[in-house]
This record gives structure tokens, C-alpha cells and sequence, in this order.
């Protein structure tokens, strides 16, 4: 049985329907996202790796990763999140882009545009994006919990005790953790510097960060919250979308900005974005498509595709095997949660084919991802795919599909959940299984 006639017999089981093609040659393409010209349609996800050191400087073991990574030959390679401020580090080791840690930002992108020649050629020079962030109620900078919400959250807040109002002896409720309109308006401010020295430390572009459940995929949803960037979607949007301007109007309009934009929180709505309101385990693309419009009004023409929080609901993201400790077991058979986000993001890439979708939910697939990764992108559902537990496990997957065609069995992810419980355990992030000399569980 060929490995398509196999994969379609999984299918069959599982209830789905995902196409699959043997020649994977439209792999190779090179995809044009505005001014970007990025040489091959295969990428890498921005994947935390929580091992910088406690200035936010990329360490030994981030350096180590993303050496591989460029080596690997994806023609994107989506740098992790970068906070912004210290406050918003998800933990002590997420990196932190400042003055202080520039130099070690700016030696990190030349080592991988270096070992993206040296192992593909000197014509391959692969797009290097930083994804800028705040964790908003994920926040953890010095390992215990400090949420910063834009919102009360009956769906959130009681997986989080810091998150949760508490009464003072006057039973005057603490809101202390909801982030003030004054706070946002900085933090704006702190985006944009920090957009000019990603810039300068060689990036070809910034992402402002809009998924997960972090603070701007929050804002999204803010439809509780009061003031300036609340309640309407204008308001909602306001948030990102002034960044963006002012990062044109402060570093020039040829700065390339992006997003990796959550389109399905999948949960329950007024407090989920992208959500139908009657059945939230729909999604209502309604309002994610508006805000692409004023994207697009921006010239942003490259979107990192995702969807869900991995603290709420895993499984819609990142279809998996085997749950973290303490996480549910999946629900669902995994093919029907690849199928889910591959027909999403093709919705959103068919009616708005200017952009380049990066697609999502390929690591579960295995060795046969590059089958379906050609059968999306020939149908037009996706024009880069992107991978990201597979790159932990199988850094070079994307030089092994262009060059030999083929995927080795042996070095796929096995959707095991180990680098998801490494992040957890704040421990550095990799792939327990195929790189365990260097990294293990505790
Ligand atoms: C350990 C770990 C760290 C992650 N870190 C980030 C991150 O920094 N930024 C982000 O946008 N997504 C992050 N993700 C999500 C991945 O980019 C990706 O969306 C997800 O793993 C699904 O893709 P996959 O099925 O190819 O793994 C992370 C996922 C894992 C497992």
C-alpha cells in the first residue's frame, strides 16, 4: 500500500477527509508576501524554547535551536515570542528584547543566516521573523503568576487563582490584575521600540503577537471591557491595529509587520474571539475577516494562521497523542482536529488570496505531512506551511522534503507532548524523543 492509499485508509476511520498528493513539488515554491520574498513554502512556527538567560538574552540552547532551524532549510523561520517588557515574560527565561540584549539578538540572526547558506546555498536566504509579545494573564516573569487581564473571564479566570477578583476588609472587589487604558498606551510605545530594534538586530519583520490567549488575542475579545480598548470592534482592534501604524509612521512604511492571528478561540462567546454566538465550538469568521481587511488596508500581507488557547482547549491547536500531566485526553481523533485547522485557514486564504497564510496542524500528520502540506497548497488553502512540534523533533524536515522528497520515519514528532511539559515545567524546550541527549523531563 502506498503511503497515500495508507493515509486514506486512516482517514476512513477516523471519519475525515483530508487530501493527500504524492508529488510534493509545489513544496519548493517561493511565495511573495508583499515585499518578502521567502525562497520555499515550508516554514517553521514560532516555538518557545523558555532557555534565554535572565536578561532576556538568547542562551546556549536558543542559539543551538535556531542554528538547526536555519540549517534546516524552511524558507520562514518564525522566531519564538520576544516579550517586550519584563513584566509580560511568560517565565524567567522567556527571551526580552532591550537595549541590553540587542547585541545577543542581533549575533543569534547572523549565526542563522549563516548556517542557512552554508547548508542550502547561497541563494537560500530565508525570511527571519521576531514575534513580539506580552503574556497579559499568562505573565510568569519571575516563575510565579502574575496575570495582567483586559477583562473579567468566567472561562479563565478559575483556571488561574491570581486572576480571580478577591474583596479587601471593606469588600471593595481588587481588580488589580485588569490592565488600565494608561498601561496599554504604553505599552504601545514599548511595542514600537521594540519593533526598531528587532529591526536593527536584522529581522526581516515583527509580529504582533495576536493569539494563544495572550494579551492581544485577549483584547480581541475585550467585549466586557470599558474604555479605549474595549467593547467595540473597533475598540477591540485598536490595540493592534495602532501599533502597526506606529510602527510605519515612527520606523517607515517598508518595515514589514505581520501577525500570528488567532481566528477561533473556541470559547464560549461574549468571551471568545472568532466565535459563533450561538455554539462556540463553531467558529464565525465574521469579525477575524474585518480585521484582515484592515490589515490588508496596512499592507500586512503575511499571516501566521492559528487558532485556541493551549491553557484552555489544547487539542484545536495542537492535535496530540498524549495529554501534558494534568491535561485532558483528546477528545477527538487528531486527523479531525488537522482537518478543522486546515479547513479554516482555507477559507480564510480562498477569500483573501493577496495574503500568504501560514497553515497549521501538520506535525500530527507524521511522515506523511509533506503529502498533505502539497495537497492544501496546490488547492490553494494555505501558501506557506508551517510546522512546529515536528521542527523541535525534526529540524531539518524541510530539507528533507525539498532535496530527498521523503521524510524520515524515525525523526517525525510522535505528538507525545513532552516539549509542551517541558514549557510547563519550565524547563528548556525540546523534543524528548528525538533529541534526548539533550533534553529530558524531570
Ligand atoms: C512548547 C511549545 C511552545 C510554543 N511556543 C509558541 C510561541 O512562542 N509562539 C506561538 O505563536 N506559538 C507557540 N506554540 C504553538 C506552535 O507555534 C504551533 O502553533 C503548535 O505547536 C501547533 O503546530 P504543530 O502541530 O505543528 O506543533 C508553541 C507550542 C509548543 C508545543
Amino acid at each position: 500500500m502506498s503511503d497515500i492509499d495508507d493515509f486514506k485508509a486512516l482517514c476512513k476511520v477516523a471519519g475525515v477527509s483530508i487530501e493527500a498528493i504524492s508529488d510534493i513539488s509545489v513544496l519548493s515554491e517561493q511565495v511573495r508576501a508583499g515585499t518578502l520574498i521567502i525562497p520555499n513554502s515550508l516554514a517553521i512556527h514560532p516555538m518557545e524554547g523558555a532557555d534565554g538567560d535572565f536578561e532576556g538574552r538568547p542562551g546556549e540552547l536558543t542559539c543551538r535551536r535556531y542554528k538547526r532551524f536555519a540549517a534546516g532549510g524552511a524558507g520562514l523561520i518564525w522566531v519564538e515570542a520576544i516579550a517586550m517588557v519584563p513584566e509580560g515574560r511568560a517565565n524567567p527565561r522567556q527571551l526580552w528584547l532591550h537595549e541590553g540584549s540587542l547585541d545577543a539578538f542581533a549575533e543569534m540572526v547572523a549565526m542563522m543566516r549563516q548556517a542557512a547558506t552554508e547548508s542550502m546555498g547561497p541563494d537560500h536566504k530565508p525570511v527571519i521573523v521576531a514575534q513580539l509579545t506580552h503574556s497579559g494573564r499568562y505573565s510568569k516573569p519571575d516563575g510565579i503568576a502574575k496575570p495582567l487581564i483586559g477583562q473579567r473571564d468566567p472561562y479563565r479566570d478559575p483556571l488561574m487563582p491570581e486572576a480571580r477578583p478577591t474583596t479587601d476588609r471593606e469588600s471593595k472587589v481588587d481588580d488589580h490584575c485588569i490592565m488600565t487604558d494608561e498601561y496599554l498606551d504604553d505599552l504601545q510605545q514599548a511595542y514600537v521600540k521594540g519593533a526598531g530594534l528587532a529591526f536593527k538586530a536584522g529581522f526581516d519583520a515583527v509580529d504582533i503577537k495576536s493569539c494563544h490567549g495572550y494579551l492581544v488575542n485577549e483584547l480581541l475579545a475585550g467585549r466586557d471591557r470599558k474604555g479605549r480598548y474595549g467593547g467595540s470592534f473597533k475598540n477591540r482592534t485598536r490595540f493592534m491595529l495602532e501599533i502597526i501604524d506606529k510602527i510605519h509612521v515612527t520606523l517607515g512604511m517598508d518595515r514589514v509587520v505581520t501577525t500570528r492571528l488567532g481566528f477561533y478561540d473556541g470559547i464560549p462567546y461574549p468571551y471568545g474571539w472568532g466565535v459563533d454566538k450561538q455554539d462556540y465550538t463553531r467558529c464565525d469568521l465574521t469579525e477575524p475577516k474585518k480585521l484582515l481587511k484592515e490589515l490588508n488596508d496596512r499592507d500586512v500581507r503575511l499571516i501566521n494562521f492559528t487558532i485556541a488557547n493551549p491553557y484552555y482547549n489544547p487539542h484545536l491547536g495542537r492535535p496530540f497523542n498524549q495529554p501534558v500531566k494534568g491535561g485532558y485526553a483528546e477528545p477527538e481523533d487528531p486527523l479531525r482536529g488537522v482537518q478543522r485547522l486546515i479547513d479554516i485557514a482555507g477559507q480564510v486564504q480562498r477569500e483573501f488570496p493577496e495574503l500568504a497564510l501560514v497553515g497549521t496542524g501538520y506535525s500530527r500528520l507524521g511522515y506523511r505531512m509533506g503529502h498533505v502540506a502539497a495537497a492544501t497548497k496546490a488547492s490553494g488553502r494555505a501558501r506557506v506551511i508551517g510546522v512546529g512540534r515536528m521542527a523541535f523533533a525534526y529540524p531539518d524536515y524541510a530539507k528533507d522534503l525539498l532535496i530527498r522528497g521523503t521524510l524520515d520515519k524515525n525523526k517525525v514528532c510522535v505528538g507525545c507532548s513532552g516539549c509542551s511539559q517541558l514549557l510547563r515545567n519550565g524547563q528548556p524546550v525540546g523534543c524528548v524523543v528525538r533529541d534526548n541527549k539533550v533534553y529530558g523531563l524531570k
